[in-house]
């Protein structure tokens, strides 16, 4: 069934756009774990999906069978780049758009993409409605809740204009782009939003466990979840079943966390290959390592590993050592 908004089981549960993360491997494993879990992918520039570059549209392979729905978010300035970015990623099978008007990275914003499109509200409304206008997918816009300060009146008209333009749904990080991720999110922005507008409004910020996403979704149709899942994928599931009135027990120990280690690792090298799929990973690993005597060294370890095999054999290592460890404490 095509996927609309509107059709979406409230409250939507997404996981948030991040370069670097939300990569094909972990958008798999997140719904693994929760598949009712809408997956955003990692911004992509229309200029490279326009002028055919071959590592974006590397970035944008995705499995059509463990992802979806899958909204792929792009960014960029011209509207004509986003309309023949929305028909091609029609075409490679995405289900949705979503445009990125949030990102306050120097190099983002300088060349006018990201968050400089809340400096230009004529220009926002622009692209949604080019991007409209090309394809007959939903279309949405993530966004920050300012430049560099917070008026409600502001991002009020900002937001019913690209509703006006014919957006979707608007998910809105509560921080302005000067504060980049500083301060908290304030939560209220987006329930002020929601009020004036007709379409689904999503929140996003701090949200860390599945009690921050019960006491913050308040008036809005879903929230959007980012960085408390790197090295947390249970995250997701847990919010859902907190929504729903139940609870998830996720794997607390190690050993019990292993599989889902050695499954990213494996997603990682089907994905993008040994080399580089392991190269990504190192990351991830490091995160995961903590928290117990020794992890230091291990860290060590695994920020260098170059195959599956290597990770397989010292994650099983570092399990045992944590098993050991146990055992001579409780001895
Ligand atoms: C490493 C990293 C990469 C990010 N990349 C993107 C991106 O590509 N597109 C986007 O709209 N936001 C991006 N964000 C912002 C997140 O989507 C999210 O709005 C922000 O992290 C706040 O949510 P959180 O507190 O749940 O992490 C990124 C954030 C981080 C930490």
């Amino acid at each position: 069934m095509k996927f609309s908004w509107k059709n979406q089981k409230r409250p939507i549960l997404a996981l948030a756009p991040m370069a670097g993360y939300t990569d094909s491997a972990f958008r798999q494993l997140v719904k693994s774990i929760e598949p009712k879990t809408i997956c955003f992918t990692e911004f992509t520039c229309t200029e490279g999906i326009v002028y055919n570059s071959k590592n974006t549209f590397r970035q944008l392979d995705f499995n059509p069978k463990k992802e979806k729905p899958l909204i792929v978010q792009i960014f960029g300035k011209k509207p004509e780049h986003f309309a023949t970015s929305a028909k091609v990623l029609e075409e490679l099978g995405a289900d949705a758009i979503d445009i990125n008007m949030g990102c306050p990275a120097k190099k983002v914003v300088s060349s006018d993409h990201g968050s400089a499109l809340l400096k230009n509200p004529d220009l926002a409304a622009e692209i949604v409605a080019a991007t409209k206008n090309a394809t007959a997918l939903p279309v949405s816009v993530k966004t920050r809740i300012g430049i560099s300060e917070y008026d409600p009146d502001w991002l009020i008209d900002f937001c019913k204009k690209l509703e006006k333009a014919g957006a979707d749904l608007i998910s809105i990080h509560g921080r302005t782009a000067k504060q980049m991720y500083k301060g908290l999110a304030n939560w209220n922005a987006a329930y002020e939003v929601k009020k004036n507008l007709k379409i689904p409004v999503i929140g996003n910020g701090d949200i860390a466990s599945a009690k921050d996403a019960l006491e913050k979704l308040q008036n809005l149709d879903g929230v959007m979840v980012g960085r408390a899942t790197i090295g947390n994928p249970w995250l997701m599931a847990e919010i859902r079943a907190a929504f729903e009135g139940k609870t998830y027990k996720k794997p607390e120990t190690f050993e019990e966390k292993l599989p889902i280690l050695i499954k990213h690792c494996e997603l990682n090298v089907e994905t993008k290959g040994e080399k580089r799929g392991m190269l990504e990973m190192r990351k991830h690993l490091a995160g995961a390592v903590k928290g117990f005597p020794g992890a230091s060294e291990y860290r060590a370890k695994v920020v260098h590993l170059n195959t599956l095999k290597e990770a397989k054999q010292i994650l099983n290592e570092i399990s045992n050592h944590i098993k050991n460890e146990q055992k001579l404490n409780n001895n």
